[in-house]
């Protein structure tokens, strides 16, 4: 996402400026291109060279330094994105009056490309009227606030003020400012996780499915621009984006019914979800002691999502399955894409030890309704994910 990306990166004066060097790093790592500029407070935090070093880049400090110009409109151009971050309340305030007596905020006035802010100040600056106001003409200009946290503050206090951790700022430059708009306009459904079927108030039969796969899937379409849900059965695993809409359920018969209504708005669905086939008749109502003998339990079997997506499918919409198959295993993932009316099934592999539940890579291929075979190498559960989505966006395009 961040591959050949331009980031500039604006430090004023502020303790929370360690934190930038973390994420400079973070962002070097996943692909972008970054540059700094540094108002003259910001060098008595952290020091250009770590910078420098990081970034792979100069950094910028002053408009003239020695006998080089710095170009402040070029910088201002060159990037995709600007990030304040940290944003003392002192250059905050000279941002909102446009006031221009260093580097960085020449850079600032000049940039043509989306303003990301990330203050960090005390409390008391923060809540001050002349900073909320000074918030008030910046968001007015259209540059975009990332919300500061509250915790301990370089004063000892507690309290709002913390600059955003550099994690929460990469999220924010993905879901704000990257995220493609390819299935920008389509909303999908994905189906993740196990079921847990009640035997008692305290016993229940579940599987082994850990949702990733199902997640992954569902994140790679909310970053090419879906509007995405995810309807998922107990898991341990939470998104990283906040757009995604994700919802819980216990069993086949919950699942069953968020879907029936999600599905018939959806223009992408996937069940990745290892629903359970059966589930018991009647639980029971108190926990089920031990007696004499073995015990019985009657099962009935539970609706097929997958199967009624496929008997209700819309014009247009596109119907991807799972399966996971220990004997023929191509003719019975065929049979599952005729007998459910799917687009696609996507086929777990069972011979590579690397694939499947609980682990995170995945080799999967996928059958479709044309005839075609595509294999998806082991990789990790991610990189297959990305790739089962430029396949959806394949076939929806076609
Ligand atoms: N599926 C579903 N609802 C169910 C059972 C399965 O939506 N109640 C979906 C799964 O999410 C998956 C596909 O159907 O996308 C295939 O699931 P699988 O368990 O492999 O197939 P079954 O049809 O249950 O057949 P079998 O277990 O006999 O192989």
């Amino acid at each position: 996402m961040f591959s050949g990306k331009k980031i500039l990166i604006g430090i004023s004066g502020s303790i929370a400026a360690y934190k930038t060097i973390l994420l400079v790093r973070r962002l070097v790592k996943a692909g972008a291109e970054v540059k700094l500029v540094m108002t003259p407070a910001a060098k008595e935090f952290v020091s250009p060279l770590v910078l420098e070093t990081l970034s792979k880049n100069k950094v910028y400090t002053g408009l003239a330094e020695g006998a080089e110009w710095a170009n402040h409109v070029m910088l201002g151009r060159w990037a995709d994105v600007m990030v304040m971050a940290p944003l003392s309340c002192n250059t905050l305030a000279k941002m909102a009056h446009g006031i221009c007596d260093n580097l960085l905020l020449a850079v600032y006035l000049s940039a043509t490309c989306p303003v990301i802010l990330a203050p960090a100040m005390d409390e008391d600056m923060w809540k001050h009227p002349a900073t909320q106001n000074n918030l008030k003409t910046l968001a007015a200009y259209g540059n975009k606030l990332i919300p500061v946290n509250n915790g301990e503050l370089a004063s000892g206090l507690y309290g709002d003020g913390r600059m955003a951790e550099p994690e929460e700022i990469v999220l924010f430059l993905e879901e704000n400012i990257f995220r493609k708009d390819i299935l920008k306009g389509k909303k999908a459904v994905v189906t993740a996780g196990p079921t847990y079927e009640a035997i008692d108030p305290v016993r229940f039969i579940g599987n082994h499915s850990s949702g990733k796969m199902g997640f992954a899937i569902a994140e790679d379409l909310y970053r090419q621009g879906a509007d995405v849900t995810i309807v998922t059965g107990p898991v341990q695993i939470q998104t990283r984006y906040k757009g995604i809409d994700v919802i819980r359920v216990q069993s086949a018969k919950q699942m069953f019914h968020i879907c029936e209504s999600k599905l018939a708005i959806a223009d992408i669905c996937v069940m990745a979800a290892a629903v359970a086939d059966y589930t018991p008749v009647s639980p029971a109502t108190q926990k089920i002691k031990k007696q004499e003998g073995g015990l019985t339990i009657e099962l009935e079997q539970t609706n097929d999502i997958l199967r009624f997506a496929g008997a209700n499918k819309k014009a247009g919409q596109f119907l991807a399955g799972f399966a996971l198959e220990t004997e023929h295993e191509k003719e019975n993932a065929i049979k599952k894409l005729k007998s459910k009316n799917a687009d696609c099934i996507i086929l777990n592999s069972l011979r590579n030890s690397q694939a499947g539940f609980g682990v995170d890579t995945n080799e999967v291929t996928i059958l479709d309704r044309w005839g075609g075979e595509t294999l998806i190498s082991l990789a990790d559960k991610k990189e297959v994910a990305a790739q089962i989505v430029s396949y959806i966006i394949s076939k929806m395009n076609a």
